[in-house]
């Protein structure tokens, strides 16, 4: 079994800007609403003709040439998204085609916020069991494609970006250490997009009843998150033999700063510990841990040999947590 670590992230969000004082024009909230309960300022809107693999495909780029290969290189790429382009073909089909990575296998992984640790749990295998060498994962949404901007229990929310990762095998000391992924079913209707499968095909009807959209009941997700975020990253922590302590920098999905707060309270973290850009991007679901990651990286928080705990929770319902040594 060999040592899986990351090679080199990148990460890509939108030009546009949506803040808290244009989404007081367009629902009734205001900014001091929004920054007291989540924490968020402004989130990135991606372009009417920008969807989630122009993201991906930007964010992949940046990490294919930090790892130092081309895009010929990849074995495999694993796109995280609840936003895909379209049903099918994948996200990560059109990826591939895009970066000329013309020897990867392709295909996409949906555990809504989770997806990104799902994704790397599930890829980093291939280069354990010395199958694959070089694998691209990435976490990419357009969330504000599906969000009702007439709905201010959610569309303060949401916000559009990408982050990517390329694996590789490292040094037997460094690397992913312990993975939890989890998932507790009997969740699914706390948040959810009902229409356009095969429950509830598109129809007129399913767009006049909004159908299409996301629908979220934020104070039983709020309270499930606190629960699991912290829960998840203990033992996560344990599988790996490390302790609190040991802790060098958290990057927590970015739903909601008291849920991040919950977090760090609940690792004895000092704030300085945790990686939080919420206030920028808000919720970009499969996204947001990788995009944490990348900006943490560019701004030189992580060093060799740092201990970094990676935890997220979402729909499905679902969990996630990693230990990973920089
Ligand atoms: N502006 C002003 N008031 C608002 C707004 C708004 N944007 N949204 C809701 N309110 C009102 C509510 O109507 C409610 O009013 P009421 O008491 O008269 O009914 C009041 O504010 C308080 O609502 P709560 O739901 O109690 O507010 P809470 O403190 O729980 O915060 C929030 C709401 C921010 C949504 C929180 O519950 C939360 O963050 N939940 C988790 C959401 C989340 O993480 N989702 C994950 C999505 S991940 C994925 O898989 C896509």
């Amino acid at each position: 079994i060999k040592s899986v670590g990351i090679w080199g992230a990148g990460k890509y969000v939108p030009e546009k800007i949506l803040t808290n004082e244009e989404l007081e024009k367009m629902v009734d909230t205001n900014d001091e609403w929004i920054t007291s309960r989540t924490g968020m300022k402004e989130r990135r809107i991606a372009a009417d003709h920008e969807a989630t693999s122009d993201l991906a495909y930007q964010a992949a780029k940046q990490a294919i040439e930090r790892a130092g290969i081309q895009a010929e290189d990849l074995d495999l790429i694993v796109v995280a998204t609840i936003t895909p382009d379209m049903n099918f073909p994948s996200t990560a089909c059109l990826l591939q085609d895009r970066l000329g990575a013309k020897k990867a296998a392709a295909y996409d992984i949906a555990a809504a916020c989770s997806g990104f640790i799902y994704a790397l749990a599930n890829a980093s295998n291939f280069i354990a069991m010395g199958i694959y060498k070089h694998v691209l994962v990435v976490g990419a949404e357009t969330l504000s494609k599906i969000t009702d901007y007439t709905d201010r229990n959610t569309c303060i929310l949401f916000g559009d970006g990408a982050g990517a990762v390329v694996l590789g095998e490292v040094a037997a000391d460094r690397g992913f250490k312990s993975f939890e992924l989890g998932s507790d079913g009997s969740g699914g209707e706390l948040l959810k997009v009902s229409a356009g499968g095969s429950r509830m095909p598109a129809s007129t009807a399913t767009i006049e009843e909004k159908k299409h959209y996301i629908y979220m009941e934020g104070r039983e997700v709020f309270k499930f998150a606190v629960r699991i975020m912290g829960s998840a990253a203990e033992r996560v922590l344990e599988k790996a033999g490390m302790s609190k302590e040991d802790v060098d920098l958290l990057v927590p999905h970015q739903a909601n700063i008291r849920i991040i707060q919950a977090a760090i309270e609940r690792l004895n973290l000092p704030k300085e510990k945790s990686v939080v850009n919420i206030q920028k991007y808000g919720n970009t679901s499969a996204a947001s841990i990788p995009l944490a990651l990348a900006e943490a990286y560019e701004e030189g928080r992580v060093k060799e040999g740092d201990c970094l705990v990676l935890v997220g929770f979402g729909g499905g319902l679902t969990w996630a947590s990693s230990v990973l040594v920089w």
